[in-house]
């Protein structure tokens, strides 16, 4: 049989039947404490079909949040939340990785407790602003962590994992990527640091590090993915180096015998991709999940020609919650609406029909 899209792959403990990931997408519909809620459970149950589907970035902890309506998974409420995403994504025959987020400087005083400043490697201000309850506000200057309060966001994202489990989650995705904490670490742009936590690439990957760390030891490695974005500047981010650091980063997690390397691989913004992802996927060794612009077209040639192993799809998958079908068919596809990305009600959310509606 040759292999493609519709292909079944094993990935850490699941099997699953399809190569056609959901991507992990904030939608900004959570209730009242960041609490998953209805409309959210039926919009993860629409879209089980995907081989597997990656939650929305969901914090680890209070500090991590950096935009209104994102759920958590550090409370009580959150974690009851998730269990009936998770019990009606299971019920549909489905497989949901849960992505853990704390967002450092992607944040706003007016987001976090005690109106204190947001957490990052260095004192250094992104360029943007920030989206509040309040509407978009300038970006403030972070704090620096202390050197003594990194390994108590390591337990954050350890109790994040543990929380994740017992909503019912098969797994858990570390968000490495796109300009928030543990990439504002990777990358030289934002980190300054001169402790065991910054200057050289080792020291930059040192927090990822030790987070893959404790994460797999709450989960095991084989419920693990990590994300990753060697090339975005999305959320003001730089690198001096990027082939150099995430080559380095691929061959790190390597080592720990994860589920699977899930990589940005371009630039969000401009829609350039510059550096041989290929050398990055070769570094790791294990399951490689691509994502960033790829259609039908191009994921089955990435796959059929084995440069990939399975293909995530973001906003194809806002618009389309039945698009392993629709692939299958080489049906039409319906149109996402930017409108309804973020934030409001069900329109834009769980009213895309599926091709037998
Ligand atoms: C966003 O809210 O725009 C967002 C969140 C998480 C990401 C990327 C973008 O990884």
């Amino acid at each position: 049989m040759n292999t493609d899209l519709f292909s079944p792959l094993t990935v850490g403990r699941l099997v699953l039947p399809n190569r056609i990931v959901m991507a992990p997408l904030t939608r900004n519909r959570a209730a009242e404490g960041n609490v998953p809620q209805a409309m959210n459970v039926e919009y993860y149950r629409q879209r089980a079909t995907a081989g597997l589907i990656i939650t929305e970035a969901t914090q680890i902890s209070p500090q991590g949040v950096g935009y209104p309506a994102t759920p958590g998974i550090h409370s009580e409420a959150q974690v009851e939340g998730w269990q009936a995403v998770t019990g009606a994504v299971h019920e549909q025959g489905g497989r949901i990785y849960l992505q853990l987020w704390h967002v450092g400087r992607i944040s706003h005083p007016s987001l976090q407790p005690d109106n204190a400043l947001p957490l990052a490697p260095s004192a250094i201000r992104p360029a943007g602003e920030a989206v509040t309850y309040e509407g978009l506000q300038a970006f403030v200057t972070p704090r620096a962590l202390g050197r003594d309060e990194i390994p108590v966001i390591v337990e954050q994202y350890a109790q994040a994992t543990r929380n994740a489990l017992r909503a019912g989650f098969d797994g858990v995705e570390i968000h490495a990527a796109n300009g928030y904490l543990i990439d504002q670490f990777l990358r030289d742009g934002s980190n300054q640091r001169t402790d065991a936590y910054g200057g050289t690439l080792e020291k930059r990957a040192r927090f990822l590090k030790e987070v893959t760390a404790a994460v797999c030891a709450e989960a095991g490695a084989d419920r693990v993915g990590v994300r990753l974005s060697p090339e975005n500047s999305f959320n003001d981010m730089r690198d001096g180096d990027p082939q150099a650091t995430f080559d380095h980063v691929a061959g790190l997690l390597a080592g720990f015998g994860l589920a699977y390397l899930h990589v940005v691989e371009g630039d969000m913004m401009t829609g350039e991709s510059t550096l041989d992802y290929g050398r990055i996927r070769a570094a790791f060794g294990g399951n490689y999940l691509a994502n960033c612009n790829y259609d039908l077209a191009r994921a089955q040639q990435a796959i059929q020609s084995g440069a990939v192993d399975m293909v995530s799809f973001g906003t194809l998958y806002i618009a389309n919650p039945d698009l392993v079908e629709r692939f299958r068919q080489g049906a039409t596809l319906n149109a996402p609406d930017p409108e309804t990305f973020y934030g409001g009600d069900e329109h834009g959310y769980t009213d895309y029909p599926a091709l037998d509606q």
